[in-house]
């Protein structure tokens, strides 16, 4: 069971041109985009059955929800940037591995619902982050909800109850007997620049905007580097209420719960800004044979 921190700003689907998506770039964000590729190399070399993602941006109020349909087919339009992103997804679900992580979950505690809606559309995250980490979709995908818990009731109920679904999800992944790469969609620092550049692709518009945000970015790098991912999501609520993180949907805790709390170090792939947003890839590989120190 491999891990990725994979951020999904459509930016980077955008500047690869792939045949989906119907907006045509000149290019841009080379830091992130060579990153997702060296890690879509790794991933090849790896034998897996699916991938299973988490996404803050398919947000449920009642409970964690799984999709539940063997594929969905439509096209994505980003809400935020229309002009960028209209991708045209077939997706195929793992559902028999969705529909055990929804009983495991259930019956510790969690409510759980499968996703049986046929016109159901994909979340903007879920395909960027897919996209990126996996270009030939030639792998099934478990996608799971993000239970709004930090904005119902807080950031630490957030932490407590992401990681009950983490460990929920591996009982269920060791229980089925396959074989996964998990996959946390999401940047970190999350401040937006204010002025959009007439070109979105000019890169001479991208830079860090906020000093703050970036400290905070660089020091969980850092933690990373060095395999604490225990104290990562300690200090988790704080660092998502001062960066206005995505890590408020409960991805990296998702994750990190699942995985054990990694001590060994993070890969590395990259990190860069896209629309004032901090954007890292990393990957935990538990394997020391096939850890790389990337960067
Ligand atoms: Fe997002």
């Amino acid at each position: 069971m491999l891990g990725c921190l994979a951020p999904h700003p459509p930016h980077v689907v955008y500047a690869e041109n792939p045949d989906q998506n119907e907006a045509f770039s000149e290019g841009g964000w080379e830091t992130l985009r060579w990153g997702y590729n060296r890690l879509a190399r790794k991933l090849k070399t790896i034998d897996y059955d699916a991938m299973v993602i988490f996404t803050p941006h398919w947000q449920t109020y009642i409970g964690t929800h799984f999709l539940g349909l063997p594929e969905f087919k439509s096209k994505s339009v980003d809400p935020v940037f229309p002009n960028i992103f209209r991708f045209n997804y077939d997706i195929s679900v793992d559902v028999d591995l969705a529909e055990k992580m929804c009983e495991v979950a259930g019956e510790s505690g969690i409510v759980t619902k499968m996703m049986r809606n046929p016109d159901f559309r994909i979340d903007y995250g879920t395909i960027t982050s897919c996209h990126m980490l996996n270009p030939d979709w030639d792998k099934p995908l478990v996608t799971i909800s993000s239970n709004r818990n930090a904005h119902y009731y807080s950031p630490e109920v957030m932490n407590e109850q992401a990681s009950a679904l983490g460990e929920a999800c591996v009982r269920a992944i060791e229980e089925s007997g396959k074989k996964v790469v998990l996959i946390s969609s999401h940047s970190l620092s999350h401040r937006h620049f204010v002025t959009e550049s007439p070109l979105p692709e000019d890169m001479s518009r991208e830079h860090i905007y906020n000093h703050s945000q970036y400290v905070w970015d660089m020091k969980l790098v850092n933690l990373m580097r060095h395999g604490k991912m225990r104290e990562v999501i300690d200090i988790m609520p704080e660092f998502t209420e001062q960066t206005i993180a995505e890590t408020e949907a409960g991805g990296l805790t998702w994750m990190m719960a699942a995985m054990g709390y990694p001590n060994y170090p993070a890969e590395i792939y990259g990190y860069q800004s896209v629309i004032g947003t901090g954007n890292l890839i990393a990957a935990w590989d538990p394997r020391e044979a096939t850890r790389e120190i990337v960067l």
